[in-house]
């Protein structure tokens, strides 16, 4: 009987043992906070040798910043504050006329081209890269869910200059819409050119465009 019992002390104390040590290293181990300036200097650090025309787009400008702090759920003052902010930006075609040509548009909602280190041709031009994110004419049958769908968008939303502007904004800085949007911001980031946006605008609202052709049964 005391041969059991004599083990109890010693395997008491192994486990103690053990148990310090895996306490130890667990505390060893624990990783201190990551903050916001230890990411920025890791993605520099990443992309040291990139032009500077890539490294600066590594600093982010206020209101990619303020999304970032807020995990991009503002409240509604920094929102607001954000919206008149980006809404100043918005650069309007000098004759007011919104609505450009729907083919051009279609040609760009369908074109990725731009911003990769494989497009290297400075005689083409930025695509919208729109299919990407939001499902446009119902013919087409390739397309990301990121956006909501627009097909019938212009259909829905009628002919009138508000509902035409509002579109025309949307492209232009999807930030002056939606604070914290995951929407690019076409025009204010110099991606893609006023002419471009209209086009643009013509290929969502037009009654021709086929995003407003009625799907077929
Ligand atoms: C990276 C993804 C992405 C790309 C690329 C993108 N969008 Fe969007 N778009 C969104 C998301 C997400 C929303 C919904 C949230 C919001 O309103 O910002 C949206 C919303 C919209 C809306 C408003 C829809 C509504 O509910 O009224 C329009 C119009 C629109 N996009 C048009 C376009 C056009 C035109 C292009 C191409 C030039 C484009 N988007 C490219 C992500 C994208």
């Amino acid at each position: 009987m005391s041969g059991p019992r004599r083990l109890v002390l010693p395997l008491v104390l192994a486990l103690a043992l053990i148990g310090a040590v895996g306490w130890g290293v667990m505390h060893r181990l624990r990783l201190p906070a990551i903050t916001h300036a230890d990411i920025d200097a890791a993605l520099a650090a990443s992309w040291s040798t990139a032009a500077p025309d890539w490294k600066a787009r590594l600093k982010q400008d206020e209101t990619q910043r303020d999304c970032t702090e807020a995990r991009n759920a503002p409240d509604a003052g920094m929102s607001e504050a954000i919206k008149v902010r980006e809404r100043k930006r918005i650069v309007y075609p000098p004759d007011g006329v919104l609505l450009g040509d729907w083919k051009r548009g279609e040609a760009l909602a369908q074109s990725g081209y731009g911003g990769r280190f494989t497009d290297t041709n400075p005689a083409q031009a930025n695509g919208g890269n729109c299919y990407a994110c939001h499902q446009l004419a119902a013919a087409e049958i390739s397309y990301g869910t990121l956006g909501p769908s627009l097909t019938g968008y212009g259909r829905a939303r009628g002919a009138s200059a508000e509902a035409r502007r509002a579109v025309y904004d949307k492209i232009y800085d999807a930030q002056a819409v939606l604070a914290c949007s995951s929407m690019p911001r076409f025009g204010a980031s110099g991606f893609l050119t006023v002419e471009q946006i209209r086009d643009l605008v013509a290929y969502v609202m037009s009654p021709d465009s086929p995003v407003n052709s009625p799907a077929k049964p």
